[in-house]
């Protein structure tokens, strides 16, 4: 396995390129499957879980090619399932459960399982399908589900779930009748997603609200669309440059997808200036504790809750994080301790002392975004830090040590 070997304490100077947002092209990837033919995503990373939907996308027949950018064929499927080896490693790909059903009447996909920051289950998912009026049997850790034709239906979710609005807003779009979803996710994925499904002949109304309106279509045909910028990426150079004392500017990133985060930045006192399509951030004075609680989007999101913590471990008094979303989204805690941070967990919420400096040493990557915060604080250590388990961070970053190094962070990838 390899590990990140990271010489800390250097000011980050200089620009990065932000890719393509996972969190959006994974669910497109997904939505091929509703119309057969050849469909083009542009700007899609390079990223483990990329590879992962691509492997599973040609189990069931579909031919996706990732060069300059992603052709996915979904002409000739000829397998309607997911399995265990592939879902256990990303549990994004539940997503293929609702363009699968609604398409072809049938599918069966594994449960997701357990997960590091919580149990995430997709009890939301299946509870709307079965208002669409599909048959979900749960078989020997697998969701059967058949149905002989989907219809509209008037859902509400308990809480706010991406991933489960995207599944059934996909499957909604070849349901007979209008389908309305009710405190829906907001995240600007949602909206990629029914911008593209749009694109291919849907009616979608509403993403980006809490209300989703779908009037269902009887077929909906190929089309293309470039991926979103990864705001959680952008999010995490930001703090990289707050935590360094250094000035980077984000380039190719979407600065109105990152407001919530960017007023807790200017709190803390990281200037962040914003220029179109690219971000400035900088710091030169101390970093100022602030209190944070994760809230779905446009709230701040859980998905930057613990590279803020790194942050936060070097401010200049007392921060309360609290993590609204997942109940276990705190293993990096830990992993900071060992860095010399100063944390106490008290349930849902993390109370981080600010100290004067972090200090080198091996820690172990739990999942992506806590390696994400791991690499944070190694950057603002002093002396050596080793990052074991990076494949955690190989999921969601396209090429974080070339993209840090070139701004002039000492980093490099070893053998364990
Ligand atoms: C998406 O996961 C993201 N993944 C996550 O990003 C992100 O952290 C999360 O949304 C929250 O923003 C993708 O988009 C691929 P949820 P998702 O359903 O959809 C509970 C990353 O780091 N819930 O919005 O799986 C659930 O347990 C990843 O890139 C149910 O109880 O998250 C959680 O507590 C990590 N039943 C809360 O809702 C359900 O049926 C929010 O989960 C569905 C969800």
């Amino acid at each position: 396995m390899d590990r990140l070997m990271i010489e800390g304490g250097i000011a980050l100077q200089g620009e990065i390129p932000v890719s393509g947002a996972k969190n959006a092209a994974l669910p497109l990837m997904a939505a091929s499957l509703l119309a057969a033919g050849g469909h083009t995503l542009h700007n899609v990373p390079r990223l483990r879980d990329i590879r992962t939907m691509q492997a599973l996308l040609g189990h069931m027949g579909a031919v996706c090619e990732h060069g300059e950018a992603m052709t996915i064929d979904t002409g000739n499927i000829h397998t309607l399932e997911a399995p265990y080896e592939l879902v256990k490693t990303m549990r994004a790909s539940v997503l293929v459960l609702g363009p699968l059903v609604s398409r072809y009447r049938s599918a069966r996909v594994s449960l997701p399982g357990g997960c590091a920051i919580g149990a995430r289950p997709i009890n939301l998912h299946l509870k709307g399908l079965e208002q669409m009026g599909v048959d979900i049997s749960l078989e020997q850790g697998y969701v059967s589900a058949r149905a002989r034709k989907l219809h509209g239906a008037a859902i509400t979710f308990d809480q706010v779930t991406v991933t489960g609005t995207e599944n059934l807003m996909m499957a909604a779009t070849l349901a007979d009748g209008v389908t309305i979803l009710r405190n829906a996710a907001r995240e600007p994925e949602v909206v990629a997603v029914a911008e593209y499904l749009n694109r291919m002949g849907a009616r979608i109304e509403g993403a980006g609200s809490a209300e989703i309106v779908i009037e269902g279509r009887p077929e909906l045909t190929p089309a293309s669309i470039g991926v979103i910028p990864d705001r959680i990426e952008a999010g995490t150079y930001l703090a990289a440059a707050g935590i360094t004392g250094g000035r980077l500017t984000l380039t190719r990133c979407a600065p109105e997808h990152l407001d919530a985060l960017i007023h807790k930045l200017r709190a803390a006192g990281v200037r962040i200036d914003v220029h179109g399509d690219s971000l400035t951030a900088s710091r030169d004075g101390a970093i100022h504790s602030q209190d944070v609680k994760t809230w779905p989007y446009p709230g701040f999101p859980t998905d930057m809750q613990a590279q803020f913590m790194a942050l936060m471990t070097l401010g200049d008094g007392v921060s309360i994080i609290s993590e609204q979303i997942f109940e276990n989204r705190f293993m990096h805690v830990l992993e900071l301790k060992r860095l010399g941070a100063d944390i106490e967990l008290d349930g849902r919420s993390a109370v981080v002392r600010g100290t004067d400096k972090l200090s080198g040493a091996p820690v172990m990557a739990t999942d992506l975004r806590a390696s994400a915060s791991l690499v944070l604080a190694g950057l603002a250590a002093t002396g050596k830090t080793a990052i074991s388990r990076i494949y955690h961070l190989d999921r969601g970053y396209e090429t974080i040590e070339k993209k840090l190094a070139a701004v002039g962070a000492r980093i490099w990838r070893e053998k364990e």
